[in-house]
């Protein structure tokens, strides 16, 4: 990655960088670069890359020292709910993205189901014009349907002018195949993917968690694995039929990665995301009738679990999103079938994500750190993910030893719905920094 040429070039001129990076392990999973190295940042961009030892030739006029931490790319979240338009006092893209930056991302892509979603190019105009105060890129989802309803495609080609780096209904799915075959096809033209959440109404309606012996211990409704996963068969279908990219939203069952494992060997264009509360929690979790836990899809069996990591660790499984779904108390302080599903999750995920999955041995740092920037980005056509000379300076360093205890009412986020409160993690955010700018702490 460090060019000798261009290294001499650099030390013969008395360059006055902006920030610089000293020491820390670099990893870029896109070059497969995992070294001890220092990054200059200049204009906002990466300028240099470079493993060897500093010489105050280079003048920096910010520096940090990164000894005994870990720069990765910015961290890109592909699948946040930020709630603007609609419900400001549950989040918006300003406090959304304070909570992202918290959480390590520079890059978080805000779904459409608001209030109203964003199913025309006003809307979308509306994201990018709040995104501008915002503390990380946002990049905005549009909508499959007119108002989410499943039934008449939105002016795609119109969103895509607007600027959207996908479509989906998610919160919803799109029920009716002749639908989603036309939305494949067209979106065929754009190379965009379609982010499909996976849930056949009629096999969920009226459950409140996962179907099986605890919801059934609990006297409570259920939503079956297969409820998601006759829709994954469906949507791979279409996807083979048609040609089209289809991107399944949080992936939960065992029988979903199974179904997309074989979809991905016959060569399918199927990408696919999962949660840390997938691969961390249970159906037990709501025993105790949290309503924190109460998610759709619904946290599942150690089963699924087992088989999240095993697509995970074999890559069936492309990227990690969050899916923070901010909720007021008020919703969610009432009984367990009256509450909202969703979680908050940008502050929490990248801890999960090294507890769980790189300290257990799921995944090495640089698969862990790719399904959070390389992998993200390129499902949706993004610049980040990368760190990569003249390419935009967004990166995330962080403490790989650090723990801490999950204290929601610290988060930056306006709403504080999350059943990892107490939990202690591993992996902590030092600095996010944004076109070279340290946007956290
Ligand atoms: O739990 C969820 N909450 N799942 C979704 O698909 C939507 C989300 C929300 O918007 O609250």
């Amino acid at each position: 990655m460090s060019n000798p040429k261009k290294k001499k070039e650099i030390l013969n001129q008395p360059l006055e960088f902006e920030l610089a990076i000293l020491g820390g392990r670099v990893i870029d999973p896109e070059s497969r670069f995992d070294r001890i190295a220092d990054i200059f940042v200049h204009d906002g961009l990466i300028k240099e890359i470079s493993s060897r030892k500093t010489t105050t030739r280079i003048g920096a006029k910010e520096v940090i020292d990164a000894k005994g931490k870990i720069v990765v790319p910015g961290l890109i979240d592909m699948h946040a709910h930020l709630r603007e338009p609609g419900r400001e006092d549950e989040e918006t893209i300003y406090t959304g993205s304070c909570s992202a930056v918290a959480g390590g991302f520079t890059s978080v892509c805000c779904m459409p189901n608001t209030e109203p979603p964003i199913d025309n190019q006003e809307a979308v105009k509306f994201v990018y014009v709040k995104a501008k105060e915002a503390k990380c890129k946002i990049v905005c989802v549009g909508a499959v349907t007119k108002g989410e309803k499943g039934e008449e495609l939105t002016e795609i080609l119109d969103l895509v002018q607007a600027g959207v780096v996908a479509i989906s209904d998610d919160g919803k799915p799109v029920s009716s195949s002749q639908v989603m075959r036309n939305a494949l096809e067209y979106c065929k033209m754009f190379n965009l993917p379609i982010i499909s959440h996976c849930e056949d109404l009629n096999l969920s309606s009226g459950g409140v968690m996962h179907e099986g012996f605890v919801s059934t211990s609990l006297g409570m409704n259920g939503i079956p694995s297969i409820a998601e996963e006759v829709m994954v068969a469906r949507d791979l279908k279409l996807a083979e039929f048609t040609g089209g990219r289809v991107h399944i939203a949080h992936v939960s069952t065992q029988g979903s990665v199974d179904l997309i494992r074989e979809a991905k060997k016959r060569g399918i264009k199927v990408t696919c995301e999962t949660t840390p509360h997938h691969f961390t929690l249970t159906d037990e979790s709501v025993k105790t009738f949290d309503t924190n836990a109460k998610v759709n899809p619904p946290l599942r069996t150690r089963k699924d679990v087992e088989a999240i990591k095993k697509g995970l660790k074999d890559g069936t499984i492309d990227s990690i999103a969050t899916d923070h779904a901010p909720h007021s108390v008020e919703e969610k302080e009432v009984e367990f079938d009256f509450a909202p599903f969703g979680m908050v999750g940008l502050e929490t995920a990248f801890g999960l994500v090294v507890t769980e999955l790189v300290n257990k041995k799921i995944l090495t740092w640089p698969q862990a750190i790719a399904k959070l920037t390389i992998n993200p980005s390129r499902i949706l056509n993004l610049k980040g993910g990368r760190i990569k000379r003249d390419f935009p300076a967004d990166l995330t360093i962080i403490d790989p030893k650090a723990s801490w205890i999950v204290n929601p009412s610290q988060f930056k986020s306006k709403s504080k719905n999350s059943p990892f409160g107490g939990k202690k993690l591993r992996g902590r955010v030092c600095y996010t920094i944004v076109d070279g700018k340290i946007v956290f702490p």
